[in-house]
């Protein structure tokens, strides 16, 4: 078997009930998803055959559905059964889970159908890994304008504000965008953003202008154990330049440092020490 093979293999979709591999997982073009992007979604990190932290991604699934008034086609044993079944079909340690929830299919119109089935999808594939050396090194950001619409913090597959922001940052070199807000910063593309500042922790409050990310929600509560103040608050966007150190977090990127805004270092343009205390003390945390 070749690597190809193996990889496809490794990706099986659930989709709508049917175990299917993922290639041949198809919806139709009368999908809500496909026509208005009329859903929501998670991805989960699977360490040792775990699905990490399954009860906090349920519990935003069910947030975002709510707030596109979606009723969740199951319970969260259901789904849980349904993503340790994937893992053990997959047979692979390590792996990422992609969920998608979409309105499902109608006749193209924008009312909400009143009898469409949603569409439920959970795939499983090899995880996403970040090589090493941006672990150690870290990555760069360039702020760009949150054009993004007023409830980030639902998890919708519509994503069309932050791919673009992503490819104005990615043709600059730069690894991932930061959005700023009437002069505030929010978060990163697909990422939620920490800055150190006078000896504390600094990140965005979670309201509608954040994801409220999983990852995040987890280094809130790491910092408060290891001692390091923390602040949740409006951040100036000329807080940047004061900044002693920076990173960002996500369910496949953990805590990856920040070295570079802008073109400027951070701080002495290498990762902190509570960067450093953070991205070890996550690692603990995992199955
Ligand atoms: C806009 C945005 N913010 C933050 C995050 C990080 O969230 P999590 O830690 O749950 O992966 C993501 C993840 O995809 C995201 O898309």
């Amino acid at each position: 078997m070749d690597s190809t093979e193996s990889t496809m293999l490794a990706a099986i979709a659930w989709l709508n009930g049917r175990l299917l591999p993922l290639s041949e997982a198809v919806v139709s073009i009368d999908d809500r998803g496909f026509q208005f992007a009329d859903g929501v979604y998670e991805v989960l990190r699977v360490y040792h055959g775990q699905p990490f932290a399954f009860r906090e991604h349920f519990a935003r699934l069910v947030h975002s559905a709510r707030a596109i008034l979606l009723e969740l086609p199951l319970t969260e044993a259901d789904l849980k059964d349904i993503c340790l079944g994937l893992i053990d079909r997959n047979g692979q340690q390590e792996a990422e889970i992609y969920l998608q929830l979409t309105r499902g299919v109608a006749p193209r119109s924008l009312q909400i159908p009143t009898s469409a089935t949603p569409s439920l999808l959970v795939a499983i594939k090899p995880p996403r890994l970040v090589a090493s050396a941006l672990r150690q090194d870290g990555v760069s950001m360039i702020t760009v304008n949150d054009d993004r619409w007023a409830h980030c913090d639902i998890k919708a597959t519509a994503l069309l504000a932050n791919v673009l922001a992503l490819a104005r940052a990615n043709q600059v070199g730069a690894y991932e965008p930061l959005f700023v807000r009437d002069g505030f910063v929010t978060e990163g593309a697909s990422s939620n953003f920490f800055l150190v500042c006078g000896g504390s922790l600094v990140t965005a409050v979670a309201d509608w202008r954040i994801l409220p990310g999983i990852t995040r929600h987890f280094v809130v509560q790491l910092a408060q154990e290891l001692g390091i103040p923390l602040e949740q608050r409006n951040i100036p966007h000329q807080e940047l330049a004061e900044a002693e150190e920076a990173f960002l977090t996500s369910t496949f990127r953990e805590v990856l440092p920040v070295t570079r805004i802008d073109s400027r270092p951070v701080g002495d343009g290498r990762p902190g020490s509570r960067t450093r205390a953070l991205q070890d003390a996550f690692q603990q945390l995992l199955p």
